[in-house]
């Protein structure tokens, strides 16, 4: 061969193993991209003789709740790579999910078609363009402006925010997401050290004309009451006379976050209809003093004296917010949080085989750790842990079929030999 006939033998030798190994490499990755599609959405019956009798049973658990997951085409990618695995693995069923998709966009007209169509057989609908100076022409802000009129959408009593990139990381059960019958709200408290939030909670208050509770970017799916939601665009209207898009053309341009928008409307109005868990930031591991809160957040005294304790304990978390997520570029990333799920949620029992590298007994971080912000501090949170494991295993062992058994087959396949 031409290439080696002025060089040495050995290094020849050398250089056709590199390009070996890289050509090994890229035929790896796409077996496991390939996989990863074929599995989960062609064939998600594949292995599960009695799945319809199960997934239609667990549906019910559900039934006042739909999720949200507002859209467009160019976050394909996100809903396919991220989102969508992980409701494959770990929420119960067909999970009732409506996307909303821009109605201009032709293409997004085609990608409805085609989502409505596979796992998990969304119902696609479409929001009409409203004037682009309402939300500065930024597409994440026609996003947030649009969460505030679910009710047109939604069919259900309560509506589940999700993102393109939420990524569940434990099995789904009703009381991950309710306690008591109420929406559990998690909100972040105490001083923000990301620029971004620091200026955030100043829009929260201005649009409220007072100080903001808690950063609500803080948890998926948010849940709401939609007519809540309806409500709480009245009250603003009122507030400010203006109309909502108004009020927020006026807000928006800059850093802002629905979510906090509608937690301090349900801590100001609705406190007795949600479950709220104040996640104190972690940044001095609970023993923080209030000392330098952001200064549009309420003060430490209030925290003292208007949270009650059960409102300050731990609860785990159904999912991370994977684009904030450590490595989340590398697919292993995505992989390792999925199969830690897996593992926590019936893997131990099921796959044991594939789960021998974790230890049961130990915290299941990905629980309380959102964005950076981690909770695992207050020891509350292993008990909280197992309570939930708890109650997981008492639904595996009610189920006729077992999904999770399935996703053991395929964590097998996907993961462990391609
Ligand atoms: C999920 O939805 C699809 C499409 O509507 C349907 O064919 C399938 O039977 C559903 N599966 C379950 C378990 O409800
Ligand atoms: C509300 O705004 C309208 C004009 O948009 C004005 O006529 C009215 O006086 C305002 N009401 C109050 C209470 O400021
Ligand atoms: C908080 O706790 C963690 C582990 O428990 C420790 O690594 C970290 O240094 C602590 N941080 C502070 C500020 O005490
Ligand atoms: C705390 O609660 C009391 C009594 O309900 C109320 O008067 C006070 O305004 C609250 N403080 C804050 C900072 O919200
Ligand atoms: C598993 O974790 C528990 C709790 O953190 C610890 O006590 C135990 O030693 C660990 N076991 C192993 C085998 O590492």
């Amino acid at each position: 061969m031409n290439i080696c006939r002025n060089i040495s033998l050995k290094c020849c030798i050398t250089y056709f193993v590199a390009v070996w190994i890289f050509i090994s490499f890229l035929a790896t990755c796409y077996v496991y991209e390939f996989k990863l599609y074929n599995y989960i959405w062609q064939q998600p019956q594949d292995g599960c003789i009695s799945c319809e009798h199960h997934e239609n049973k667990n549906q019910v658990a559900f039934e006042n709740l739909e999720l949200y997951l507002r859209m467009t085409s160019k976050f394909t990618k996100q809903y396919y790579d991220f989102l969508l695995p992980s409701l494959r693995y770990f929420w119960p069923g067909n999970a009732s999910l409506v996307i909303v998709l821009d109605e201009e966009n032709p293409q997004d007209k085609e990608l409805g078609l085609k989502l409505s169509q596979i796992y998990p057989y969304p119902r696609v609908e479409y929001q009409s363009p409203i004037d682009p100076g309402i939300y500065h022409s930024k597409g994440h802000e026609r996003m947030q402006r649009d969460f505030f009129y679910p009710e047109g959408k939604i069919k259900t009593k309560y509506v589940g925010f999700l993102d393109t990139d939420t990524v569940f990381i434990t099995r789904v059960i009703p009381d991950l997401l309710f306690e008591e019958g109420k929406p559990i709200i998690f909100g972040f408290y105490g001083k923000s050290s990301e620029p971004y939030f620091k200026r955030e909670s100043f829009t929260t208050s201005s649009m409220y004309k007072s100080k903001e509770v808690v950063r609500g970017m803080s948890y998926f799916p948010v849940i709401m009451e939609v007519s809540h939601i309806v409500e709480l665009r009245k009250y603003l209207e009122k507030l400010h006379n203006k109309s909502f898009d108004e009020i927020y053309r006026q807000h928006s341009g800059g850093p802002i976050s629905q979510f906090s928008i509608m937690t301090q409307y349900m801590w100001s109005f609705h406190k007795d209809k949600y479950k709220f868990h104040f996640h104190l930031r972690s940044y001095n591991n609970g023993t923080w003093h209030g000392e330098a809160n952001s200064p549009n957040r309420r003060s430490y005294e209030f925290y003292q004296n208007n949270v009650t304790d059960d409102q300050r304990s731990p609860k785990p978390r159904s999912s991370i917010h994977y684009r904030y997520y450590p490595n989340w570029r590398k697919p292993i990333a995505l992989r390792n949080a999925i199969k830690t799920g897996i593992c926590f949620s019936g893997g131990f029992d099921l796959c044991p085989d594939q789960c021998k590298h974790l230890n049961q007994s130990s915290l299941h971080t990905d629980l309380y750790f959102f964005e950076f912000i981690d909770w695992s501090w207050d020891k509350r949170s292993l008990d909280e842990q197992k309570k939930h494991y708890a109650k997981v295993l008492e639904q595996r062992n009610a189920e006729t079929d077992n999904a999770l058994k399935v996703g053991c087959v395929e964590a097998n396949k996907l993961w462990f030999k391609p």
